[in-house]
């Protein structure tokens, strides 16, 4: 692996530690406003070395959208390629992770990808289980495998204040239910929405999952496979096309690596057959991106040359 010494990533979170004080803890969820701000940390993980890390990795934080990355390859893996993508598209949107106005415009009347929330409720939608216990439990265990981290759970504060104030999203699903793209009773698949989005880890999971993906979906341990080889290429390109939203290109320019950031902070990436990395930090840029762990990514990317392209 490219870095190999938890110094370097040490030196990398302090030189970036002064971007924190330019971004904004996300309060459209209330709980997620009580996030400390002052938090950046990294990890990384590869076959050869493990989990290398530095920082506040030890900190807790919800998946938020970096869930929609493992709920789409769970839906591929429960109905099929075909089935996903009569409901929801592949293209970017330049909008957005929360807007309405495509939804009304486009023909048909589909979300346009599976990484801005209307595209990813029609995913949750599409996964089996007959409950939302059972849906959630089924979500909670491809991140159990993915992490090799069976205490993974919900944070019940954060997922109660999102169901509560998630109003846009509600008005998202009853215009989909309008139009056929959901059948799933809108209430139910709220809660289900919100839960996947409240699953809590840290950096070091979230580094060992971009670890399964950047392993062609097979665990880097024991190479059992988790998620088939050719979904976990389909959420990699997800992640590069549209992970950052409508910056999603001009991360793909200056930072070159698949990646999915949530509004809480987190951001999921990684090098194709090398390594996972999770970064956190909670202020967000005006595009709901981390920003300090968005230029930690980036130095990152420069000085071990990790672009893919
Ligand atoms: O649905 C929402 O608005 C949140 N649960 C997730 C949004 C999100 O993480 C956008 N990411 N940057």
């Amino acid at each position: 692996m490219r870095c190999r010494k938890e110094e370097e990533l040490v030196e990398l979170v302090r030189r970036n530690k002064n971007y924190i004080k330019d971004g904004k803890v996300a309060d459209y969820i209330p709980a997620l406003a009580k996030a400390d701000p002052d938090k950046l940390a990294i990890a990384i993980y590869s076959k050869e070395e493990g989990c290398l890390s530095a920082g506040d990795v030890g900190e807790l934080f919800t998946l938020q959208s970096i869930s929609k990355v493992l709920t789409l390859a769970l839906a591929i893996m429960d109905v099929g390629k075909e089935q996903v993508f009569s409901r929801v598209g592949m293209e970017p949107t330049g909008d957005p992770f929360n807007s309405i106005a495509k939804l009304e415009t486009m023909v048909p009347s589909k979300p346009l990808n599976p990484m801005i929330n209307a595209g990813a409720l029609v995913v949750t939608n599409m996964i089996h289980g007959s409950s939302v216990e059972e849906k959630v439990g089924r979500i909670l265990q491809l991140i159990h495998d993915m992490t090799n981290n069976p205490t993974i759970g919900i944070n019940d504060e954060v997922a109660d204040s999102e169901y509560e104030s998630a109003n846009l999203n509600r008005a998202l699903s009853y215009f989909m239910k309008q139009h056929g793209i959901i059948d799933d009773d809108v209430e139910m698949l709220l809660e289900a929405y919100t839960k996947q989005c409240a699953i809590e880890v840290n950096c070091k999971d979230l580094a060992r999952i971009g670890m399964v993906l950047a392993n062609e979906g097979k665990d880097p341990e024991t190479d059992r496979p988790i998620i088939p080889r050719y979904i976990a290429r389909i959420v990699k390109t997800f992640m590069v096309t549209c992970g950052m939203y409508n910056a999603s290109g001009e991360f793909a320019i200056n930072v070159a690596i698949p990646a999915k950031s949530g509004v809480s902070g987190g951001i999921l990436s990684l090098v194709p057959n090398e390594m996972g990395i999770g970064v956190y930090s909670p202020p967000l840029d005006q595009k709901g991106n981390s920003l300090a762990g968005n230029k930690l990514l980036e130095n990152l990317s420069a000085q071990y040359e990790l672009s893919i392209f």
